[in-house]
Formats: structure tokens, sequence, C-alpha cells
């Protein structure tokens, strides 16, 4: 597979899928930049190398409309001002005024093509959508890990079509990250998963069976598991019908000699507010109409010391409800303990990434992936459409 370093890209009109679709405010201010940072080093190096650079994104779920409030406008904007030179928003991504902008290009150019997603024909990688992406570019590079798990026509249809292509510096370092983690890590390798639930988990928490030496398991999730060994967990989010399943994972889990940590202590709530009444109780205490949102002190020290030597941590999801002050103790301990360990930290999923950054922590984590659902993919043990597809 090549690398944008193997790419002779001067004076050749060159393709760059990145992830921009980064979070904004009500007045489209946008709230989280690591996604337009990440990727600065790969449109960096095309413009310093002489290319011309094409830029191509998708920002939200727009369905095929043309919606104002996902326009890559305040995009084009923001990467102006990091690049310090003209970046021009394209009033689409394919079609004729498209084509004729891209042919004008000089060297050193910067155009952002408007919202892929504005097309309905970007989801379902339809052919002729991709055929008319793939002939504006010379060379193309993929440098959107965050979304390289989507079979998308701008991910691996356009990928299809142009002959010289290679992975972005961003998509790189992801893949790398996770090889040194997963793939071969230095041992103890101990996952800590967490979030609201185990229905959108369990093709990874399965998989990392094989792979880990211990589990931690806090959040939401972490109920239903609870539940299926016949803990009371009074009216806290469970999955019922996922209670077979997490017994299953239980059993396995003690098959396969993984350590499994559970919470064995909570912050209750009497209502899921910031508000609520709140109090500490065991795992075996939880009132009837109190719900768990948040792991307690003494399973923040459990899972600390489950943490302690491991010299590779691998983490997805919060341990409670970490965006409501009451419940954001457990999450923010995980923090400072991933933070100060010895060991290879990787965390995925916007909401790890999130509570990390609220936390202050970031500079102490090994690697923040700019990925939720791609990393999980990973984490599945399923391999990326849109790094296969470069091969
Ligand atoms: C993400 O935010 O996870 C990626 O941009 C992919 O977005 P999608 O889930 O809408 O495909």
């Amino acid at each position: 597979m090549k690398s944008i370093l193997d790419l002779d890209v001067a004076d050749k009109r060159v393709l760059v899928r990145v992830d921009f679709n980064v979070p904004m405010d009500d007045d489209r201010n946008i709230t989280d930049d690591i996604r337009i940072r990440t990727a600065l080093p790969t449109l960096q190096h095309v413009v310093d190398k002489g290319g011309k650079l094409i830029i191509c994104s998708h920002m939200g779920r727009p369905k095929g409309e043309r919606v104002e409030k996902f326009s890559l406008g305040p995009v084009a904007k923001y990467l102006s001002n990091l690049m310090d030179r003209k970046v021009t928003l394209a009033p689409d991504c394919v079609g004729e005024q498209v084509e004729v902008m891209v042919a004008a290009m000089q060297s050193g150019d910067v155009v952002l093509l408007e919202n892929l997603r504005f097309n309905k024909a970007e989801t379902v990688n339809d052919p002729v959508f991709s055929e008319n992406l793939a002939k504006l570019a010379d060379v193309y590079i993929n440098d959107a890990f965050a979304v390289s798990h989507r079979a998308h026509a701008s991910v691996v249809g356009v990928a299809e079509r142009v002959a010289e292509k290679g992975m972005g510096f961003l998509l790189q370092t992801e893949m790398e990250y996770f090889h040194k983690s997963m793939d071969n890590p230095v041992r103890p390798l101990v996952a800590l998963v967490g979030g609201a639930k185990v229905s959108s988990k369990i093709g990874a928490l399965e998989n990392m069976l094989d792979k880990v030496d211990r589990m931690v398991i806090g959040g939401a999730m972490a109920n239903t598991f609870l539940k299926s060994m016949g803990v009371d967990v009074g009216s806290s989010k469970v999955e019922n019908d996922l209670l077979d399943v997490a017994s299953k994972f239980i059993e396995a889990a003690e098959r396969k000699g993984v350590k499994l940590y559970l919470p064995v202590d909570f912050v209750v709530a009497d209502s899921f507010s910031a508000d609520a009444v709140t109090k500490n109780v065991t795992f075996r205490d939880i009132p009837e109409n109190w719900m768990a949102l948040d792991i307690g002190p003494a399973t923040s020290i459990l899972f600390a010391e489950a943490l302690a030597d491991a010299m590779t941590i691998v983490w997805n999801g919060p341990m409670g409800a970490f965006e409501m002050d009451p419940f954001a103790g457990g999450t923010m301990a995980m923090c400072r303990v991933v933070a100060a360990s010895q060991a290879l930290t990787i965390t995925g999923g916007g909401d790890s990434n999130a509570a990390v950054k609220k936390s202050g922590e970031s500079r102490f984590i090994s690697y923040m992936s700019t990925g939720g659902g791609a990393f999980l993919h990973l984490m599945e043990g399923k391999t990326l459409p849109g790094v296969d597809v470069l091969n």
C-alpha cells in the first residue's frame, strides 16, 4: 500500500478525502477542530509539493438533500486561517461548474468541495457519481480514517477508479496505533469499555476477548451484565433482550481466562437529570426506582488496580453520564488513571475523547483516535473498506 510520500503530487490534481464532520454550535462555530488539525500535515504536504489540492468531505447526515446547516462553508473559512492561504468552497462536489473550477487550478491552489452527502449517490457508492468525482483527480489520497469503515463513493468508488492512490499521514498514524495496541501489544493489554449500549459494542467486546488480558466494563452497559448475573439494578438502563448474550459473554471470558471487571458500587439518582437527588450505593443496594448514572468511588479504585500494571490500554466509552457534573466523577477518575499510566494508551470514540478533553489530561494520552464508528469497526476485528481498496 502506498503512502502519500510514495506519490508524486507536483502539478497534479490531488483529491484528498478527509473527515471534516466536526461538531458546531448553533451559530456554526466549530467546537472541536481535532479532525481538521490532524488532517493538516497531509493537506500542507500536497501544497508544499506543488499539487493542486482538492479536498472532499461529508458533514452530518443530510440524506442527499442540500441542507444549509451541513454546508462546509464554515470549515473552508476555518481551514483557510489554519493553512494561511485561500481555500475556495466549490458550489457542489461534482458537475460542470466544479470541473471548470478544477481545470483552472494552479499549483498550490486549494478547493474544498461542498458536502459529499448533499448527493444521495455518495452513501450508496454510486458508480456514475464515483466516476464524476474520480475524473477530478490524477492522484487520490484517503486521510479520512473516521469514515473509512463506510463503503461510500468518495471512500471506495473513487479509489477504485484512480490508479495513483495512497494513505495520508493521519490514516497511516491511526492504523499504526491500532496495530500497536491490538495486533502486537506489549502486555498486559487491558480494554476499558463503557458507554450506553451492549448492543452497539458486543461485536467489539467479543473480538477483544481473544486479544486482551483483562477487560474492564463500566457505563450503562455494565447494568446489563450485572442484571444477567441476577443483580437488581433498580430502574437503571438495561437491554433486557441482551441478558442472555451478556451472560454468555461472562462465561466466555471465564473460559478464555480473561479477567472481567464490573462495577461494585454506583452513584445512583432518582431521575436522569443534573439536579437529581444522588447517593453512593453498592451494587447490591440500588433502590427501586433509582438509576445508576456513574461508577462509584470503590469501583474507580478497583478499575485503577486493573489498569495499574497495564502496558497497553485501549479505552472506548465513558463510565457514566459524564456530561452532567454529578455523574462525571468515575469517568474523570479513569481519565486521570489512564493519563498517569506508563502504558501505551489509546482512546477512541467521540464521548471518550470529549471526556479526556474535559479532564484536561489529553496531552498525557499516547493517542486519541479521530474515529468513532471506524475505531469500533477495527475493534470488532473487521478491516476498513477505505483502507482495503488502497491495496
Ligand atoms: C463519524 O463522525 O463517526 C464519521 O464522520 C462517520 O459519520 P457517519 O457515522 O455519519 O457515517
